[in-house]
């Protein structure tokens, strides 16, 4: 006889995911990013027109925001969206990621968080531990964890997700949401062509396909290596950014080269752009990408990614020029295994 509990059943309208998202970490960050206050207007005209185009989740984080301008970019979706009146407004998702700093050691703790999330964003639709402690704290996890089903069963937030979780540590601590009967909605990491690894390595897809977990893609344009605009080449493309990026594309660009000519290559053939090929390669790997703009034609850019497919040879040669990168982009510290 089986003594399961009947399933959970709340009020809480689903979260709807989009095939695409929008990253908001440039908007508030100076130090590697170069944000400036007068890029606002631009940002909102980014943000009106992701969701009037179906790309109506934007991901967040607590941490986001440099010295006087932390939690900028959480006020700035909370701004635009209490004035947007366009199409797609009931499908919109504010995602946010709460840091386990070590001072955040308790179940209260995640929600005193969320909560100030959501003061500073109006509203909070999905709540992500924005790293794993398991590398250096793993006693801190579970109660983190607890905070985030609590925050669900409280109808503070509509979803649960994590981030750079592999699979061997997403199943030790997934027992603490299915005893509770909460899905885990997302799993955020570090993927693109340049960053296989979580999936190709760990075999993170299957588990998540196994577990009903759907992965969201960050980074996947690799900071803007795959739009093929950056280069040593200073006559034909701008050169390295400024700031801290500049000393990573100084080693990364000359060994991402294969990819960016098989990039360059697809999508003179499709008369797409570079940038377009890489993000509808992490949706046919059926990952949601969530792709960084800083202005509207950035933005506009990457919602030509969106309503059509690669082909089964065009992802065979992105594979293989994937592979053949010896030294791809570093991975995130955090990253469980
Ligand atoms: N969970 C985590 O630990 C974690 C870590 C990192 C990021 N994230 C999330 O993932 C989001 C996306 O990742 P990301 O912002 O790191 O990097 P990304 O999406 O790979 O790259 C974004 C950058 O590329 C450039 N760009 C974007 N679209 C372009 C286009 N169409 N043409 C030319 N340049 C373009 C812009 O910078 P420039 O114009 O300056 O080149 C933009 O800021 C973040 O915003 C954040 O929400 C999560």
């Amino acid at each position: 006889m089986s003594t399961a509990s009947p399933p959970l059943t709340l009020d809480i309208k689903p979260i709807q995911l989009p095939k695409m998202g929008c990253g908001t970490w440039a908007w508030g960050n100076r130090l590697l990013w170069n944000y400036d206050p007068t890029m606002d207007d631009d940002l909102q005209q980014v943000f009106n027109l992701c969701v009037n185009n179906g790309v109506t989740l934007f991901d967040t984080g607590d941490s986001y925001g440099t010295g006087k301008l932390n939690g900028r970019s959480e006020s700035l979706l909370g701004k635009f969206a209490i004035t947007y009146t366009g199409e797609n407004h009931d499908a919109l998702c504010l995602a946010t990621k709460l840091a386990p700093y070590p001072w955040r050691l308790t179940r209260q703790s995640i929600i005193d968080a969320a909560n100030a999330s959501r003061d500073r964003m109006g509203r909070l639709d999905l709540a992500q531990l924005h790293w794993s402690t398991a590398n250096y704290a793993p006693w801190q996890e579970p109660a983190l964890l607890n905070g985030l089903c609590d925050l669900y069963e409280q109808g503070i937030i509509r979803g649960v997700g994590l981030s750079n979780f592999g699979p061997k540590r997403l199943r030790k601590m997934y027992p603490i949401f299915r005893d509770r009967q909460i899905p885990i909605l997302t799993l955020q990491i570090q993927y693109s062509l340049l960053s296989t690894y979580p999936v190709t390595d760990l075999g993170l897809k299957e588990t998540c396909d196994e577990l009903g977990i759907k992965i969201i893609a960050y980074s996947p344009l690799c900071l803007g290596v795959l739009t093929g605009k950056y280069s040593d080449d200073e006559g034909t493309k701008p050169s390295y950014p400024k700031g801290l990026r500049n000393l990573l594309f100084r080693q990364l660009i000359p060994n991402a080269e294969p990819v960016v000519n098989c990039l360059q290559a697809i999508a003179k053939e499709r008369d797409k752009t570079p940038a377009q090929i890489a993000l509808n390669w992490c949706m046919v790997k059926g990952t949601i990408p969530i792709p960084g703009a800083k202005n509207l034609k950035q933005a506009q850019d990457n919602l030509g990614a969106t309503g059509w497919l690669l082909d089964n040879g065009e992802v065979d040669a992105l594979d293989k020029a994937a592979a053949s990168v010896s030294k791809p982009m570093v991975q995130n510290v955090f990253q469980s295994r």
